[in-house]
């Protein structure tokens, strides 16, 4: 299925960011999707109701009723009429009233009576987003099976960087291509990943950290979203961009990643755990920084929790565990004792000894080995490749412990 001749309603919102959805309507029009706009009150004084209306080859919708026609604009038809409805940029203040089943213009109303499933595309301010309330309005909203494409890391308008900026028209339109095609394989799933290097600190200062760049574990987070499944990406420090559509977790330390996976890891039917989590922390991190008076010292380092092996003796018979492994020497059977250890599903090996494989690179060359001993070698690969693999593996699971 591709959205040719779909029928799409997007929401523009009060936000600079709404001229980016000239651009979005321009390749929706060309893909011959069918555009309806509606802005709300605020959104004409950021982009005019003539270009969208041009661009979209469609009157823009903004009130309830046409001052110039004396007609109606019917909300119900408008939400039952559509196949996907797309709010974008989505403000922290529309948001709210999403959440809250505010209805004091059009495009809420018609949000409210929406029958098709929702996207809603975040842009605001770095604060704004990091909120609490921003925060826990979102989750309602995805708890109400509503999906985000989430904001990328950047410049913002008001000269900040970080997360807020809208997600750009072409990164909007492969979520509704990839929500029109019949590759959603994993709708209905939930995922939960980790990736990313953990910190773990000695004083307020420094840490004891690894070069994990988190790439693997992002590339995992994207394919599985696209493919369907409900995202939870819980993430070590890293400078990556989250995927569209992925909610993200931040987490600093090997303690916080395994709090927050374990919080997530009932509800997933797939749980893939790509950090490279430290495995040890210092026994008492100093409250003031350290100074440099003796010529040695020693910092005492107590082991952290495996997080994978924590999840593994608690999986339940609807999941999918898959954890990696890098290995120097003795490969094959040090992942293979790993992966019974843990009781996982599969393994990915990561060879070290593979030049292109590893840790801050964009390729990768991985083994998997199935908890029944079967091993498939793939070739070097980009990351974004090799998680296309995992995934393939994934589902395969999936169909076979569901028909069970
Ligand atoms: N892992 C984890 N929690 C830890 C350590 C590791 O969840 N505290 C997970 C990683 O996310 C990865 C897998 O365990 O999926 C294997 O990590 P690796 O570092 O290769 O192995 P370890 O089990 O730590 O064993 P070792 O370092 O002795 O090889």
């Amino acid at each position: 299925m591709s959205i040719q001749g779909k029928h799409i309603v997007i929401g523009i919102c009060g936000s600079i960011a709404a001229y980016k959805i000239t651009s979005l309507i321009r390749l929706l029009v060309k893909a011959e999707a069918s555009v309806q706009v509606i802005m709300s009150p605020d959104a004409k004084d950021f982009v005019t109701p003539l270009t969208i209306a041009t661009l979209s080859k469609n009157p823009v919708l903004s009130d309830y009723f046409e001052h110039s026609n004396g007609l109606w604009n019917n909300h119900v038809e408008l939400g039952l009429k559509a196949d996907l409805m797309l709010i974008a940029p989505a403000t922290a203040n529309t948001l709210s009233k999403m959440a809250s089943g505010g209805c004091d213009n059009l495009l809420l109303a018609t949000y409210l009576s929406a029958k098709c499933p929702v996207y809603f595309a975040p842009a605001m301010d770095l604060d704004m987003w990091k909120h609490p309330s921003t925060q826990h309005n979102i989750s309602i909203l995805q708890g109400y099976g509503n999906t985000m494409i989430a904001p990328n890391s950047g410049e913002l308008a008001s000269g900040l960087n970080g997360q807020g900026r809208l997600a750009e028209p072409d990164e909007i339109l492969q979520s509704i291509r990839d929500f029109f095609t019949d590759n959603r394989v994993l709708q209905g799933k939930k995922a939960l990943v980790s990736a990313g290097p953990t910190h773990e600190p000695i004083d307020p200062v420094r840490f004891i950290g690894n070069h994990s760049s988190g790439k693997m574990g992002f590339a995992i987070a994207e394919i599985l979203h696209r493919l369907g499944a409900e995202v939870t990406l819980v993430s070590g420090p890293t400078s990556l961009d989250t995927p569209p559509g992925v909610v993200r977790k931040d987490v600093t330390t090997a303690q916080q990643m395994l709090d927050t996976c374990n919080k997530y890891f009932d509800a997933a039917e797939i749980i893939v755990m790509s950090a490279a989590v430290a495995d040890y922390t210092p026994v008492n991190p100093e409250e003031q920084k350290i100074k440099k008076k003796s010529d040695s010292i020693e910092i005492s380092l107590k082991k952290t929790i495996d997080i994978l092996a924590f999840l593994g003796e608690r999986k339940a018979s609807k999941q999918t565990l898959v954890g990696f492994a890098l290995e120097t020497n003795n490969e094959l059977p040090n992942a293979l004792e790993k992966l019974k250890r843990k009781n996982l599903d599969y393994i990915v090996l990561n060879s070290m000894q593979d030049k292109g494989a590893g840790f801050s690179g964009d390729t990768n060359k991985v083994t998997i080995i199935a908890n029944d001993g079967q091993v498939q070698h793939y070739e070097l690969k980009s990351k974004k490749e090799v998680a296309a693999d995992i995934a393939a593996v994934i589902i395969k699971h999936q169909e076979i412990i569901t028909s069970l």
